[in-house]
């Protein structure tokens, strides 16, 4: 078996920009099982919930210092009108989800239900606006309901409905996806409305927003651009325009078509490569549109947000085709580790990313099954052991490696991939070996600083389709990891084939 050797570089005393910790961003839509059968069991349940609320689901995700929860769409939320889900459940009105299964929506999961949820959590609420199908005074009427204190007619409304205090709304997306189920607008006619709406968003007393435009598919630079110059122009050093402070853009990691995307489990190793190049794609994405930002905001004050990003397979057999539910094996937590690197490298520009969804819909974090038996998936062991990277200070990770490689078809896949961060004199290191037959051997060379005694941790399993279920929940779990060792001016470590690995060390 060979075994691919390579060094990596880090200097321990030069900091890089601070990592948001909204890298680590969740979403959960109106879809399939994600807030019904998923966050939301209802009062009644014997499930324990509070107010309706899962509480297994929120202990999980709270030992992930989730940052932030993006709702209620996807999709949905330009179809969504938020006054249907206030006030006394068995009254609110009822709609039909056209856009996920065509099943009926009845509003028991409100503002106010999110909202708690939130609180639970811990984690900032990020609300999706409706600019496909709302008006301008919906949008601007929920901001009021939401963060206005005092008396208004919105406040008035959420008092009856038993908030007295208004709640800290600091993100708000502008519509979703306008350029299709948001709209189908061109960029020209959504930048226009963009402006419009993000008006009568107004900051009420200390609430501040950070109001998202929603952004391209994939690699629509012309997307970006058009959004960028509705707050700067080309070359301009002036401080872009208020009208919104972050521009998103989605990237969803497939192997096969979108008509046939493969299965989650029943994958070859040629897939298992595909899928890689296409999550390693997101880098050259990320600096695309990072590249065209420059141009209208050198000093880099306007926020990348890639809202939406993970993977998406065929769903599971026997599955309603609009609930996107899949099951999630190691490779789906490698697509993960490379996603949050290349985050990390970018930490200068992208400010939030979401994975979608958390709970039961495309690649989770927690699934639930016919028993109510909770989950934890691969990907959410990555979320855990990389969790201590949020608000850190990147570490530039110089890595040579060159057998390191796969050609798969036309192009090349990198199978090591590291990056690394400081906080608190505590420095964390993640790497990730994505060959799926070949160990590799990193010797990772520490600089400028001394490091104490390290603790690693690896996530990998014998097959890259390995993952858990309610019967074997612990198939794919982290374990610790032995092989790490001492060398001068650092350590070297043996990564076993398909690996994730974590290795923290105080600074001395
Ligand atoms: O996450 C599922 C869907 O993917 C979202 O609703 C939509 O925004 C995207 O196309």
């Amino acid at each position: 078996m060979p075994e691919q050797l390579g060094t990596a570089v880090i200097n321990l005393d030069i900091e890089g920009p601070t990592i948001s910790r909204h890298l680590y961003g969740h979403f959960a839509e109106h879809l399939g099982r994600c807030i019904y059968g998923g966050f939301w069991v209802g009062e009644d349940s014997p499930v324990p919930n509070e107010g309706g609320i899962r509480l297994d689901i929120v202990e999980a995700l709270r030992a992930l210092d989730i940052p932030n929860l993006r709702w209620p769409g996807g999709c949905f939320a330009d179809e969504y009108h938020w006054k249907d889900g206030i006030g006394p459940r068995e009254r609110r009105p009822r709609m039909v989800n056209t856009h996920w299964g065509n099943v009926e929506e009845n509003n028991h999961f409100g503002t106010h239900e999110f909202m708690a949820l939130c609180e639970l959590l811990g984690a900032d609420p990020y609300i999706s606006g409706n600019v496909g199908s709302g008006t301008v005074q919906e949008m601007s009427e929920w901001v009021e309901y939401l963060t206005r204190s005092g008396d208004s007619p919105m406040v008035r409304q959420r008092k009856e409905n038993g908030r007295e205090e208004p709640w800290r709304v600091p993100f708000w997306g502008l519509g979703n996806e306008t350029w299709g189920c948001g709209g189908n607008m061109r960029a020209e006619h959504y930048a226009d409305l963009a402006r419009q709406y993000a008006t009568y968003c107004r900051d009420h007393g200390d609430n501040k927003l950070y109001r998202i435009a929603a952004g391209a598919a994939d690699g629509d630079y012309a997307w970006t651009e058009t959004l960028m110059k509705q707050i700067s122009c080309f070359g301009c050093e002036a401080t872009p325009k208020n009208f919104f402070q972050g521009v998103s853009f989605h990237y969803y990691t497939i192997a096969g078509t979108w008509e046939d995307k493969g299965s989650a489990t029943e994958f070859s190793t040629e897939d298992y490569y595909r899928t890689l190049v296409s999550a390693q794609r997101v880098d050259r994405l990320i600096s695309g549109h990072s590249a065209v930002m420059d141009c209208y905001d050198p000093e880099k004050k306007v926020g990348l947000v890639l809202d939406e990003w993970g993977t998406w397979w065929n769903v599971e057999p026997g599955t309603n085709p609009g609930f996107l539910h899949q099951q999630n094996a190691l490779r789906d937590a490698l697509v993960a580790s490379l996603h949050f690197d290349i985050f990390h490298k970018h930490a200068d520009r992208l400010f939030m990313a979401n994975i979608a969804q958390t709970v039961n819909v495309l690649q989770a974090m927690v699934l639930t099954d016919e028993q109510e038996r909770l989950i934890l998936t691969p990907t959410y062991h990555v979320f855990e052991m990389n969790k201590r990277h949020q608000d850190a200070a990147s570490l530039a990770v110089h890595l040579r490696a060159e057998g390191a490689r796969r050609t798969v078809g036309d192009t090349e896949l990198r199978t090591l991939s590291a990056s690394a961060s400081v906080r608190d004199d505590t420095v964390l290191i993640s790497l990730t070996n994505l060959d799926a037959e070949d160990p590799a051997t990193l010797t990772l060379d520490l600089r400028g600083r001394s490091i104490g005694e390290p603790t690693a941790r690896v996530l990998t399993a014998d097959r890259t389709n390995a993952h858990n279920t309610g019967d074997a929940p612990d198939t794919v779990a982290p374990r610790p990891f032995t092989g790490v060792e001492p060398v001068a001016n650092g350590l070297r470590v043996s990564l076993p084939p398909h690996s994730f690995v974590t290795i923290e060390a105080p600074l001395v």
